[in-house]
């Protein structure tokens, strides 16, 4: 089998990583070559990178910067992690990738869906996502999940607006690249969300064979 490329996207709080990994899950016990990852981070320098953009004290970073440095790390993911694993046949499951930046730097930093849309476009070398699943939940719900939370990085402390700005990000996300993204109703039971991810990785693992 030729290798997949599936990136999860939502705003936070949308379950992105319960359902990822246990789609991860499933799909290896079906016998797939699975590797999960997400995004900022998944090998050494990006997770470094990470470090560096979510943390609470840097308050003085530029919104320039930030979109320079996820792009960065965006793009040794790719090079080090996702190329290699796609090379070999296998499924990748990233949460988040591009479309986080359209929408969080996009729109939340007001950045501009095009310029970083372009900036992106140099690290990505034209790599887009086979299939992106979106968590679909109201992002009040999301951010009610995430209050729970112990600790709160650079970009959850932000202020209510720019979550606002955030969601109407993703739905320019959703309208621009809506052939490869599959909205699913996250609002829903966990069991609910998994079964109707697998249900549509699955798919499209049959349509690409
Ligand atoms: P995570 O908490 O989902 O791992 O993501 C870390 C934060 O980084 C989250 O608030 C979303 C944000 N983010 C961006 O702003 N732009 C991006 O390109 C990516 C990948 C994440």
């Amino acid at each position: 089998m030729k290798g997949l490329f599936i990136t999860f996207e939502g705003p936070d709080g949308s379950g992105k990583t319960t359902v990822a990994t246990e789609i991860c899950k499933r799909l290896s016990d079906l016998g797939y070559e699975v590797v999960h990852t997400r995004e900022p981070g998944g090998i050494a320098i990006s997770e470094d990178i990470r470090n560096i953009i979510l943390d609470p004290k840097n308050t003085m970073m530029d919104a320039k910067t930030e979109a320079l440095l996820y792009a960065a790390s965006r793009r040794q993911h790719l090079v080090e992690k996702v190329f290699p694993a796609m090379k070999a046949g296998k499924i990748v499951i990233c949460e988040r990738f591009l479309d986080s930046s359209l929408a969080y730097q996009g729109y939340g930093r007001q950045l501009g869906f095009d310029e970083v849309l372009s900036i992106n476009l140099f690290a990505i070398d034209n790599t887009y996502p086979d299939m992106t699943i979106y968590l679909d939940v109201d992002e009040q719900v999301g951010l009610d999940r995430l209050s729970g939370r112990e600790f709160k990085d650079r970009l959850d402390q932000e202020s209510i607006d720019f979550h606002h700005r955030v969601s109407e990000g993703y739905r320019e996300v959703l309208r621009r690249f809506k052939d490869r993204i599959t909205i699913i109703d996250a609002s829903k039971a966990k069991e609910e969300v998994i079964d109707a991810s697998l249900k549509e990785i699955l798919k499209k693992i049959d349509d690409q064979r």
